[in-house]
């Protein structure tokens, strides 16, 4: 009997779906909101509405895309937290319906972890080009930066982490800066492809060991801006490329100069990269650099399994699944929830 897991992802802004069976991939749906961009950021309230609106078609395409029938499922995993807990009680809620009505178990997610095990989902059947233990993660999202030792699915180890803001909030507050709608993160990278990175320089924060902090570069782009909007109100929108180039840069050293300190600490050279500011186009290319430099093994995902998804939720759900670990119905989303 082949194992078919739904997973629910709905922690930020994505109302997400997807089927695994076996640890393969079957399908993968996510709706985004399109409601947050004018607001420049996310609004939980609106968010939390818009996932009760958009769960039963998604999770409907995500059973007909993957071609399974209902009564197939063998479980329903979803995101238990990190996230907003409004709209992760839409998420809960719902896989428990579908699974009491269904008559099968339920497993609870952590949505960290599963950014890092998406690297476990096999496209096809022998799809094997996946990390060994352990591994160092770098997670950059718009919630959290973290590194990690990761000695086994359910063995993370947190090393290093920011003090502030996370990465994808540094570029999502540059953006905003500049004018650039949110979430600014994929604008900056865009932008980036034309513009010089060394033409503006921003101090890198001092951060003892392998923590990271972001909010003194957010602070200083913001003043350096405003200056320079003093002198030339264009100069925003005239020096766009080189502004995103020059941020995304600062950024990506930042990031790889404490995984390096990472690899020089632990000498492991598996390098897992996860979390949705991995689709970094400059993120990408320094690890493809630093693989060279270092001899690391580097491992990215494929760009559609960097950002929220639910597809991470189900293989995730399917290693729980294999060692039993279900949850009860009385089980309850949580805002907070450490790795
Ligand atoms: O993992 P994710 O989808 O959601 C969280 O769990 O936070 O990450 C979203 C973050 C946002 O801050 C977004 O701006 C950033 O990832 N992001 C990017 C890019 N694509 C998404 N940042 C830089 N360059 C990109 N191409
Ligand atoms: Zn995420």
């Amino acid at each position: 009997m082949p194992i078919t897991i739904l997973g629910i992802e709905s922690s930020c802004d994505d109302t997400a779906a997807a089927i695994v069976r076996d640890g393969i991939l079957l399908s993968n749906v996510i709706a985004n909101q399109d409601v947050h961009k004018k607001y420049g950021g996310v609004v939980p309230e609106l968010a939390s509405r818009a996932h009760q609106q958009n769960i039963i078609p998604v999770v409907d395409r995500a059973i007909r895309d993957a071609g399974v029938k209902p009564v197939e499922l063998s479980a329903v995993a979803f995101t238990r937290g990190p996230g907003l807990l409004g709209s992760l009680l839409v998420g809960t809620s719902f896989a428990k319906g579908f699974a009491l009505a269904r008559n099968i178990p339920i497993v609870e997610v952590n949505h960290l972890q599963a950014h890092i095990l998406v690297h476990f989902l096999k496209m096809k059947e022998n799809d094997t080009k996946k990390p060994s233990f352990p591994f160092l993660s770098l997670l950059v999202s718009g919630g959290h930066t973290q590194l990690l030792i990761v000695r086994d699915y359910d063995q993370m180890e947190t090393i290093g982490k920011t003090i502030d803001d996370a990465a994808g909030e540094a570029f999502d507050k540059c953006a905003k800066v500049m004018g650039l709608p949110y979430p600014g993160g994929p604008m900056v990278d865009k932008y980036s492809v034309e513009g010089n990175p060394d033409a503006f320089k921003f101090s890198k924060p001092r951060v003892g060991g392998l923590d990271f902090s972001f909010s003194g570069l957010k602070t200083s782009f913001l003043y350096f801006l405003r200056d320079r909007m003093k002198e030339d109100p264009e100069f925003s929108s005239k020096y766009r490329n080189d502004l995103s180039a020059s941020i995304q840069k600062t950024i990506v050293d930042i990031l790889s100069d404490k995984l390096e300190m990472a690899y020089r600490q632990t000498g492991i050279r598996e390098i897992v990269l996860a979390g949705g500011v991995s689709a970094n186009s400059g993120l990408r290319k320094r690890m493809e650099d630093l693989a060279v430099k270092n001899n690391w093994k580097v491992y990215i995902p494929q760009a559609r399994l960097t950002t929220d998804n639910a597809a991470m939720i189900a293989i995730t759900g399917y290693f729980k699944f294999l060692s039993g670990e279900f949850a009860g119905l009385d089980i309850t989303p949580m805002a907070r929830m450490p790795l």
